[in-house]
């Protein structure tokens, strides 16, 4: 187990300053590298957090004193730039989705695997202690059987135009932004890939689908229902019911409310678990713990591929279509 690692991150953009500002609250992590397109960038970044600047990508991996490279850039780059750090012998934190479809996920994947480097998508959810505890819940069966399970990841950009989230040639749209989110979770929850996959979105002038539903049915019985927006707000819960009962988790993604657990008959109860020093820094601390087995049982690589294959289809069920597409 590494105590701590060295890091660069790639992007200065905002998930880059969450896992930045992180980093020193988690102490298993240290910046010693920041990569941007723009020097200038790179420079203000590091003068608030810490390292070395660099004003292209390439040169914060090739830094000899990275260890792990947290990829911080719009979901077209993350395959490119997961094969040139596992390629340059890094091991990697990638932003989710962790790429435009399942063939460019492969294609990633076999190179870190190939270099022998811990992986893991930054579904920061996942290594949560919240979700953590959900998922023992459900196995310990004590809603009993699952049967209906409904989510929702849904927000209003504040950034409309030519932004990669509402750009359908970058992996644009609600469904890759937040609709992976659900996605994943419906799928954490079922414990099994779902036999068939609906998304339904009208697609906006540009292309991209603003806001959509998904459907996920399950062999074991299990039917979810999620919505995904990037042009309004929601809710944003996930409930969970079973035979026994029901579990709601009113902030599943970034992890800052109540896990609510109301068996049939009675009062409900909200669980407590410790939470960790910083949501985004936590998967420091995780790759740190992690970095021999090369993947966290939480995220494992099967489950990024098996994200990125219903992503794609859900992507055909609703005609969005990527250049990069076979
Ligand atoms: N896990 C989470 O909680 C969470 C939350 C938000 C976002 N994300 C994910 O993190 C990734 C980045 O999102 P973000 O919110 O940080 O976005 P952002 O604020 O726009 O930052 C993205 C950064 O990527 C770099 N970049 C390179 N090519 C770009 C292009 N063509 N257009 C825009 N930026 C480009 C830029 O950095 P330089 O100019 O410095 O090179 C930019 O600052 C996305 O994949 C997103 O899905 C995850």
């Amino acid at each position: 187990m590494a105590s701590s690692l060295n890091w660069a991150i790639l992007g200065t953009g905002s998930i880059a300053e969450k896992f930045a500002e992180g980093l020193p609250l988690c102490q298993h992590g240290k910046l010693v590298a920041v990569g941007s397109r723009n020097a200038d960038s790179a420079e203000a970044f590091v003068a608030k957090h810490a390292g070395q600047a660099y004003g292209s990508y390439e040169e914060a991996i090739a830094d000899p004193q990275v260890e792990a490279v947290y990829i911080a850039l719009p979901h077209h780059l993350h395959a490119e730039w997961t094969i040139k750090a596992a390629r340059a012998g890094k091991h990697i934190l990638c932003e989710k989705p962790f790429a435009m479809n399942l063939a460019q996920a492969r294609e990633a994947l076999a190179a870190v695997k190939e270099a022998g480097v811990f992986f893991m998508e930054a579904f920061m959810y996942r290594c949560h202690p919240q979700t953590i505890l959900l998922r023992q819940l459900l196995n310990d069966g004590v809603i009993g059987r699952i049967m209906v399970v409904t989510g929702e990841f849904c927000y209003a950009t504040q950034r409309p135009g030519k932004h990669f989230r509402v750009d359908p040639a970058l992996g644009g749209g609600a469904l890759m932004d937040v609709g992976c989110y659900p996605v994943s979770m419906i799928r954490l929850i079922a414990g099994q890939e779902p036999k068939r996959v609906v998304y339904s979105a009208e697609l906006t002038p540009e292309g991209y689908d603003g806001y959509g539903s998904g459907l996920m049915d399950f062999e074991n019985g299990v039917r979810a229902t999620f919505n995904a927006s990037v042009h309004c707000n929601g809710r944003n819960w996930v409930t969970i019911n079973g035979e026994n009962g029901t579990i709601t988790v009113t902030d599943p993604w970034f992890c800052n409310g109540q896990l609510v657990v109301q068996i049939n008959g009675r009062a409900p109860e909200e669980m407590r678990y410790r939470k960790p020093p910083h949501l985004w820094g936590n998967q420091s601390i995780v790759a740190a713990q992690l970095l021999e087995r090369k993947q966290a049982p939480f995220m494992s690589w099967e489950d990024t591929l098996g994200n990125m294959r219903i992503l794609d289809l859900m992507r055909q069920s609703a005609g969005i279509r990527w250049d990069v597409d076979e």
